[in-house]
């Protein structure tokens, strides 16, 4: 298993390329279903999440090309991928999987809105709490599916098509959201969406829909409406970039008192973080490269936040902004609304010396002068990549175990990073 060796204590100065988002790049790539005809994505991230999808995607038979580099392409660029779900051959999504990857459940909405039926494994425990599926059953409910549980599978039928119909979420949830609009694409009739997400991936996916011939008014707002159509078509789409890559490089900028240009960063796909990072004393610029982050030497000042939905700070930031925290002048409050048991990193990043008392979903954290290298396991994806950013700041050595969390969503980290000064290296086996 591979492992990240990181001496801490050097600022960070450059630019970094951000890239493609992954949580919008997974439900492009499985929207792709909803078509007989070729999808093509570019500025796809390359990551072992996607690298996954990919072959779940070919077990019901779509056809992935991945386009050769183009004269003048660097392995910095996004890759293009080339998508054909002409022929379903398998309604099926099986454990062995889906467990792998919760996202991948959402192929139940394409192929139950494309094909009649899917039979689609329940995604089961993760490490960041329950995340049940419920409210997606619901959206294929009201959209006059029949669902059944049966041995750990959710079997929906739509045997004559699916019907336009009302969703109104009990909670704001993105997957629900992702379910909702891909079904309802293909249904007869309109259908209406209320208390949606509102998480720019929604938008950027609704975007791709709408190019590829659906009819979707409202997405990143709470209330979308989508008026079905019989079939759709083809499109070229670029995914957008990942505003939490670009939110945990300017956590690790701060935390290093450096300066680097985040490019191809979009400062309104994330406000709510640099109005926090603002608050902390960081300086953020938008600039025609992207976003300009600055911190002088002058210290980290502590913040209080909630995790909240779109367009609030994102629960996929929590974490790096507590390690950025651990060093403040001060001492911090952190709330942790979305999901359960999104604290894992805590342990870890106390081992590097941070000062944290955890009570239910409130984490106090009382800034220190120093942390200090020390071997830490990375457990999920978020927070992974917070003990990097405690390690860049940390005296010493820090070795990072378990790194795959890492490649699921952080492409070519140790590089970014490196180029722009770190001490970083992956050490392989
Ligand atoms: C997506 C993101 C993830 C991010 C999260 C919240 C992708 C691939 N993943 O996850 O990175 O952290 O949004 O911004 O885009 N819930 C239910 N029942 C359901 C579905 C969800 O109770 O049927 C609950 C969840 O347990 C959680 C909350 O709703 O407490 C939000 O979940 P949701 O927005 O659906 O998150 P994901 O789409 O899984």
């Amino acid at each position: 298993m591979d492992r990240i060796r990181i001496v801490g204590r050097r600022p960070l100065q450059g630019t970094i390329r951000i890239s493609g988002a992954k949580n919008a790049t997974l439900p492009l790539m499985i929207a792709s279903m909803l078509t007989d005809q070729t999808l093509i994505l570019d500025n796809v991230p390359r990551l072992a999440d996607v690298n996954l999808l990919q072959r779940i995607l070919g077990n019901h038979g779509v056809d992935i090309m991945v386009s050769g580099k183009r004269p003048g392409e660097t392995a910095l660029d996004g890759q293009t991928l080339h998508i054909s779900a002409a022929n379903i051959v398998d309604t099926t999504a099986p454990y062995e999987l889906v467990s792998k990857m919760r996202a991948s459940f959402w192929v139940i909405a394409p192929l139950v809105a494309r094909m009649g039926e899917a039979r689609v494994s329940m995604p089961g425990g993760c490490a960041i709490g329950t995340r049940p599926v419920d409210l997606l059953i619901l959206a294929l409910e009201r959209l006059g599916a029949q669902i059944e549980i049966d041995g750990g599978y959710v079997v929906a039928r739509a045997p004559n098509g699916l019907k336009g119909g009302e969703i109104s979420f009990p909670k704001v949830t993105v997957s629900g959201t992702h379910t909702a609009l891909m079904a309802a694409a293909l249904a007869d009739g309109e259908t209406l969406i209320e208390n949606a997400a509102r998480e720019p991936e929604i938008a950027d996916v609704a975007e791709c829909l709408n190019k590829m011939g659906a009819r979707i008014v409202g997405a990143g707002t709470e209330r979308i409406v989508v008026t079905g159509v019989p079939k759709l078509n083809g499109a070229r789409h670029r995914v957008l970039p990942d505003r939490i890559e670009t939110g945990t490089y300017a956590m690790a900028v701060a935390m290093t008192s450096g300066d680097v240009v985040l490019e191809g960063a979009r400062p309104e796909l994330l406000q709510a973080a640099l109005d926090v990072l603002g608050e902390a004393g960081v300086g953020i610029a938008k600039t025609n490269e992207g976003i300009r982050v600055t911190k002088n030497g002058t210290g980290i000042a502590p913040v209080e936040i909630t995790t909240q939905p779109f367009p609030g700070f994102p629960t996929d930031l929590q974490a790096q902004l507590m390690a950025l925290m651990t060093r403040a002048n001060g001492t911090s409050h952190i709330t942790e609304t979305i999901f359960e048991n999104r604290f894992m990193h805590v342990q870890e990043l106390v081992r590097l010396g941070a000062h944290i008392h955890l009570d239910g979903e409130k984490a106090t954290i009382e800034g220190v002068e120093k942390l200090k290298g020390a071997p830490v396991m990375a457990t999920d994806l978020r927070a992974s990549v917070s003990l990097v950013i405690a390690a860049l700041a940390a005296e010493g050595v820090t070795m990072v175990n378990r790194v795959y969390h890492l490649d699921r969503g952080f492409e070519r980290l140790e590089d970014k990073l490196s180029g722009c000064g770190a001490a970083i290296e992956r050490i392989s086996g």
